[in-house]
């Protein structure tokens, strides 16, 4: 199999080889460890890997609750905002670069969307949340989102959902500490939102119809629709360096250079160490694995934070890369419009030196992508919209 594999790909270059004329050099794409990062891209798994930090994560009964819970603009201080207020619509977020919180406030970033949100594994662009369900509690007590707070939420989930609530917790919300309150009602959002997804996209059936050509034959796949726009992705662009896996994420923080005169422009560095000290974190009493993978997790971070502190300023979270025809704008300050205009940011290499905190990582840089590169790679992010 492998002698085969290699033999069609020594036959296959020998063509190349013969036909390239101009560009002799470049070896033809996919190599095998391009094939193989490939491979790693599509098919999302039917389920969000298991979070044992949440023992309802996967209870139809939480979920069916937390659903009606995110709707609920009553269970915000003034009345008016739910998490549907900054996630709807199609891409689960908003068309604004900033949204509306309660009492006039504006968020100071723009909300991401919550469609796959449990295929990541750090929550908010500077990662200050480890899990979905303490994510949960964040917006919820804001004063510029929900601005709310254990009494508020306790009034209203015994006005409204008393029975529910019981039937999931074993226990009545007046039952429940306030600490333990906010906590079960994060748990019971993540139950919802693990259930909003849309994972099957046109892009997956293109790269799985890619790799079968291409493991025939690399001079066929150079005929492919999808070949400049994946070709693109891996090479020039560098895009696969930080959007890989079937999340489309490296699930790490870099700065590449986005533009932010705002006060959370020290990005993870101003996070890292509240959410480690975090008592709603999943190392803390309120998690139903304190001791699991998630506290050697959180005490590797520990462990890395002098060395890691340079880079960790003005550094964000690599977003998912699915639906994001869905997300504009685009950045956790939302001042990219469109896909095109995303293209556009990398190709000149970043914003300018000085707009921005901290120092940009090394693969940002200019790219000087020609017209039908960037065209290709636009083309390839917009079938990354996956099925309701
Ligand atoms: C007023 C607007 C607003 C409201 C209300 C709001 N959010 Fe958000 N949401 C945001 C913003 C802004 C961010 C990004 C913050 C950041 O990155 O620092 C965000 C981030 C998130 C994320 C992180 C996604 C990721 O990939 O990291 C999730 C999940 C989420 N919100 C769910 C919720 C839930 C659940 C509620 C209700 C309890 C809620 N939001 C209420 C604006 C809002
Ligand atoms: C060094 C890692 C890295 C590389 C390389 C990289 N990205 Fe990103 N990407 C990020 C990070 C980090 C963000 C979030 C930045 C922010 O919010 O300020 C991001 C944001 C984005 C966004 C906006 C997402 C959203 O929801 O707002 C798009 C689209 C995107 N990248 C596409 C690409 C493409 C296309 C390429 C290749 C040309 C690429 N990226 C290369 C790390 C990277």
């Amino acid at each position: 199999m492998n002698a085969n594999r290699l033999s069609a790909r020594l036959a296959a270059l020998l063509v190349v080889g013969l036909m390239a004329g101009a560009c002799e050099n470049e070896e033809p794409f996919p190599s095998f460890d391009e094939l193989d990062e490939l491979k790693l891209l599509h098919s999302m798994p039917q389920r969000p890997p298991a979070d044992p930090t949440n023992r309802f994560a996967d209870n139809t009964q939480a979920a069916a609750l937390g659903n009606r819970l995110f709707h609920d603009p009553k269970l915000s201080s003034c009345g008016t905002v739910s998490c549907k207020s900054c996630h709807d619509g199609d891409g689960r977020t908003v068309a604004t670069a900033l949204a509306d919180g309660c009492n006039g406030n504006v968020t100071g970033r723009n909300p991401p969307t919550i469609l796959n949100a449990d295929y990541n594994r750090w929550f908010m662009s500077d990662g200050r949340a480890d899990r979905l369900w303490n994510q949960a509690i964040l917006p919820m007590t804001s004063p510029v989102e929900m601005d709310s707070n254990a009494t508020i939420i306790r009034a209203q989930l015994n006005a409204e959902y008393h029975s529910s609530y019981a039937e999931v917790f074993t226990k009545t919300p007046d039952e429940t500490g306030d600490d333990e309150l906010l906590a079960n009602v994060g748990k019971l959002m993540q139950a919802y939102e693990r259930t909003v997804n849309r994972r099957r996209s046109p892009f997956d059936e293109d790269v799985k119809r890619f790799i079968s050509v291409a493991e025939v034959s690399v001079v066929e796949a150079t005929k492919d629709p999808a070949y400049l726009g994946l070709k693109t992705y891996f090479r020039k662009g560098q895009c696969i360096v930080c959007h890989k896996g079937v999340a489309m994420t490296d699930h790490l923080f870099h700065n590449i250079g986005v533009k932010d005169g705002s006060a959370g422009a020290e990005g993870q560095t101003a996070a890292v160490e509240a959410m480690l000290d975090w008592k709603f974190n999943a190392a803390g009493p309120f998690s139903d694995a304190p001791n699991g993978t998630d506290a050697q997790r959180l005490a590797s971070v520990r462990a890395t934070l002098v060395e890691k502190r340079a880079e960790m300023v003005g550094a964000y979270k690599t977003p998912t890369l699915r639906n994001i025809a869905l997300t504009a704008p685009y950045m956790h300050t939302g001042e990219v419009a469109t896909l095109a205009d995303v293209v556009e940011f990398y190709d000149k290499g970043g914003d300018e030196n000085g707009s921005f905190t901290g120092t940009r990582t090394e693969t940002i840089k200019k790219l000087e992508l020609e017209p039908a590169e960037k065209e290709a790679l636009v083309k390839l992010l917009e079938l990354m919209t996956g099925e309701p």
